[in-house]
């Protein structure tokens, strides 16, 4: 393997990320608005099992039976099972990234599961909606070959990336400068690491600028899962290029397996 992973799957090499053709694929529009603002509380029992109506979470699927040796087996499991175990966790495990990562690197999700929530677009990939409680949202985001996120942040948020289909790269950045009302920036690449189904990774959250692709030369589609906490809905994309960045609207292709309401 080409890449070296720590336990923000930062890169232990000395390679630096490789450039990849294609302008970002990111299907975004500016606007002010600002993340939500969800307000922490208790769970109980039944919302483990995934049972919350009226306290803003979306379940999209039935839970089915809690398998309570997940967290020692490295088998795949099924979709509904990963999120019912993930739906377990309190609030102190969405603070710190160690916790999810290792739930993430011990409860490899089948593939054959997420079919109802791939969808596949040539020009750009999707952001595909499975789960969403007020502590986190899970997405699945779909990557043809060669297409290429944005350079962006998560809004101060911890993010947890696991790839149960194919490959990706992840290119991490250092903020030298950054002034967001005068939209102005300066970037340098710092490592890259590679995700895949045995490596998945935490952002580093004291260095979350990134971006993820999908090389032409890995030669096959990808999919990722994405735990993000709290959800957010805007981030910061940045042109290391040309020194600039600015905030943007983040929208979902599909929620809970249909097409999402498009509002711009
Ligand atoms: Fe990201």
């Amino acid at each position: 393997m080409p890449f070296g992973h720590n336990e923000y799957g930062r890169e232990t090499s000395r390679q630096r990320p490789r450039s990849v053709s294609g302008e970002p694929a990111h299907r975004f529009v500016l606007d002010g608005h600002q993340p939500s603002a969800a307000v922490p509380r208790h769970r109980d029992r039944s919302e483990d099992l995934g049972f919350s109506p009226g306290l803003g979470a979306i379940l999209c699927h039935s839970v089915g039976a809690i398998i309570m040796t997940m967290k020692t087996s490295s088998r795949p499991v099924a979709l509904q099972d990963f999120v019912s175990e993930l739906r377990k966790f309190p609030e102190a495990a969405f603070v710190e990234t160690t916790t999810i990562l290792n739930f993430l690197q011990t409860t490899p999700v089948s593939p054959d599961t997420l079919a109802p929530y791939l969808t596949w677009d040539r020009q750009h990939y999707t952001r595909n909606l499975i789960d969403k409680t007020p502590l986190y949202e899970l997405l699945a985001i779909c990557w043809e070959m060669g297409q290429v996120s944005s350079v962006h942040n998560h809004r101060d948020q911890n993010c947890w990336m696991a790839v149960p289909m194919g490959r990706l790269l992840v290119g991490n950045y250092r903020v030298i400068f950054q002034d967001l009302n005068a939209g102005k920036c300066r970037l340098e690449p710092a490592d890259t690491v590679e995700i895949n189904p045995t490596h998945p990774c935490a952002v580093d959250p004291g260095e979350p600028v990134h971006r993820v692709y999908n090389p032409r030369e890995f030669n096959e589609r990808a999919v990722s899962l994405h735990v993000y906490s709290r959800p957010f809905d805007t981030c910061v994309v940045y042109s290391p290029e040309q020194g600039t960045c600015g905030e943007i609207k983040l929208h979902y292709t599909t929620e809970c397996g249909k097409p999402s309401a498009k509002t711009t």
